[in-house]
């Protein structure tokens, strides 16, 4: 499949920040992917310059085979973008606002009211269209920031944070929007919102420091950590269990990866979390506490979480920390 986005080894400073630090990725036409990242980790910095809104320090960004830095015009013919903040002609109604958005894009006289027209209904601005951009809800304005990347029928929709902001009604509007985009164009968007992902997105991107830390299907990243099953035992005859033969004996269980001990309740129960790769260890478990004469009390399978990967893979500990730094360098 031709690929419509091509970055190779981009680097961004800024003075002696260096926000991109050579990051290179491919999106094949028609994919829709989920950039994700924690704040400042240069999401919006590489979204900018693949939609050619600024120049990298060095490498390329090609947009279905266009050189963004050589042919901005050309690539961004190509470009529909959702800028982070959305900037919008504040004074403008929004009627006119989508009308001169087309002029502006180049849209043929004889379409753009046709195309003004799918864009107001995709994106539900019916009700709107006479009132000034100043007066609309965050909601709308963020309709009418998709509407206008729309307009010319791009083939990359570029979104920076498509839903932030919005109340979890317009969350998912906004979210099917993008599912129906996704059947007919090849998008990128950014989020903090990780359930956003696994719903729209068939391919995430982690970056973490101007750095890809993850490429994978959703799913998957889930799975690559690892899954786990936490049980509670006691001893079947009333003896005392030794928690540390209990262990030992864990893990040897077929399937078992790692053992994670908890102390006894002080009840004569003791409750451990258990590790686990490809196999399903709970069948044998379960065979494990017949042969050794142990009670379980609970065997319970539990799936690690996009959120567990992204914070493993990022290392965001103390995310607070990661927005104040933030809010000062702006
Ligand atoms: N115009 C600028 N001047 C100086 N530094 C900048 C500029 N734009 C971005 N940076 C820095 O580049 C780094 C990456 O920023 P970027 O906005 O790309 O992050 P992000 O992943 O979009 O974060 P967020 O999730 O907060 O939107 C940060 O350290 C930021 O402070
Ligand atoms: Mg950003």
């Amino acid at each position: 499949m031709p690929s419509m986005i091509q970055i190779s080894g981009l680097v961004k400073r800024f003075g002696t920040t260096e926000a991109l630090k050579g990051l290179s990725f491919e999106v094949p036409k028609g994919q829709v992917v989920g950039f994700l990242g924690p704040n400042g980790a240069g999401k919006t910095t590489t979204m900018r310059i693949l939609a050619g809104y600024s120049t990298p320090t060095s490498g390329t960004a090609k947009v279905g085979g266009i050189d963004v830095m050589q042919d901005t015009v050309g690539a961004r013919r190509l470009i529909g973008y959702l800028p982070e903040s959305n900037p919008l002609y504040e004074e403008m109604m929004v009627l006119d606002f989508l009308r001169f958005t087309a002029e502006v894009r180049e849209v043929g006289a004889d379409v753009r009211t046709a195309r003004i027209k799918r864009a107001v209904e995709r994106c539900g601005l019916g009700k709107v269209l006479g009132k000034d951009i100043n007066q609309l809800s965050k909601g709308y304005r963020q309709r009418v920031g998709l509407a206008q990347a729309l307009l010319h029928e791009p083939e990359l929709l570029i979104l920076d944070e498509p839903t932030s902001g919005l109340d979890p009604n317009q969350i998912v509007e906004i979210r099917s929007l993008i599912k129906e985009l996704g059947t007919e164009k090849t998008v990128i968007l950014s989020t903090h919102i990780l359930s956003e992902v696994q719903s729209t997105c068939s391919r995430v991107l982690i970056i973490n420091e101007g750095k890809l830390v993850a490429d994978d299907a959703p799913e998957r990243l889930q799975n690559s950590q690892g899954s786990s099953v936490s049980l509670v035992l006691a001893s079947r005859s009333g003896g005392r269990l030794d928690p540390a033969a209990l262990k030992a004996t864990l893990a040897t269980v077929p399937g078992v990866t790692g053992v994670d001990g908890a102390e006894g309740e002080g009840d004569g129960t003791f409750g451990f979390r258990l590790r686990f790769g490809n196999e399903d260890p709970r069948r044998s478990l379960f065979e494990a506490a017949v042969k050794n004469d142990w009670v379980l009390l609970s065997l319970e399978r539990t799936q690690v979480s996009l959120e567990d990967t992204f914070r493993k893979l990022t290392g965001v500990e103390k995310p607070a920390a990661v927005v104040e730094t933030k809010k000062e360098a702006a």
